[in-house]
């Protein structure tokens, strides 16, 4: 006879045992692990009854304060690391190439088109800044005509689509194509730091065991271009004192910019080079 009697021992098999072996697909592959760890877990934790509601209450929570316009569960997965390590598993690169992170809640697909030298600051708030950056392959030659998306903070650290009232509409967005020589340039003001936010239940209760809920300053770059994988990326600011600490996992020695001082009163220059991978055959360019 089976052993059918639930214990602490054997409560994960009885448990995976009632997954249907035939039903085929990622959910019957991941939910086999997904009940092995879950059940030891519990068994190292020991939770009592008490803990065990809390923790339902906190999942319910999250579950409450995640609608159209906000996403609790991403940013529970964020503060967790999870998200990046899913970025980490999905891409991997030669160590040479720009890495992915992730995008974030704020990028927005419909940013207009500008030319070399547009100013995307369209309030010109913010000590200016002017990026030149520069696509190349892994050997080194000029990528031109990659599309560049660009979005950033202001100088306060908001996004545009978070202050609809105070920002005007695509401030600090633009998408811009590099020239023959792989090279695009634009204006715009220093981005600042930012706070994910702390007023739901993840950032209550991952804040108050510590977890840092600071973003360091960075831009945001999305480069696309024909045979090559996408780049989804940040470039932060160097000089930023929360660079060691960033909410988001998505800090990597080789994304921290130098935002260089003109000499021109607070002006500051950025220059920085992204390196593109061919696209593998088979996976799309975009
Ligand atoms: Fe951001």
């Amino acid at each position: 006879m089976p052993d059918i009697s639930f214990s602490e021992h054997n409560s994960a098999q009885l448990v995976a045992q009632r997954l249907d072996k035939h039903a085929e697909g990622a959910l019957q592959t991941f939910m086999v692990p997904f009940i092995e760890h879950l059940h030891k877990l519990i068994r190292e934790t020991r939770p009592t009854h008490a803990d065990w509601r809390r923790t339902v209450e906190f999942l319910t929570e999250v579950g409450h304060a995640s609608d159209g316009r906000r996403q609790e569960w991403v940013l529970l997965s964020d503060l967790l690391g999870v998200t990046a390590l899913i970025e980490e598993i999905n891409t991997r690169r030669p160590k040479e190439a720009t890495p992915n992170t992730v995008r974030g809640p704020f990028y927005r697909a419909d940013a207009p088109r500008l030319a070399m030298d547009a100013n995307i600051s369209l309030d010109g708030a913010g000590p200016a800044l002017t990026v030149t950056g520069h696509v190349r392959d892994l050997d080194g030659q000029p990528i031109a005509d990659a599309t560049i998306e660009t979005w950033q903070a202001n100088s306060e650290g908001f996004y545009e689509n978070q202050q609809p009232d105070l920002q005007p509409d695509f401030n600090l967005r633009g998408v811009f194509t590099t020239d023959a020589r792989g090279c695009f340039r634009y204006r715009t003001v220093r981005p600042g730091g930012y706070a994910v936010p702390a007023d739901g239940p993840v950032g209550q209760m991952l804040g108050s065991l510590g977890f840092p809920l600071r973003r360091p300053a960075h831009l945001h770059f999305l480069i696309k271009a024909e045979g090559f994988e996408t780049i989804s990326t940040h470039v932060y600011d160097g000089g930023d004192p929360h660079l060691g600490q960033d909410a988001l996992f998505g800090v990597k020695e080789e994304l921290i910019g130098d935002f260089r001082p003109t000499g021109k009163g607070d002006a500051l220059s950025l220059d920085f080079t992204f390196v593109m991978v061919r696209a593998k055959k088979g996976r799309g360019s975009t």
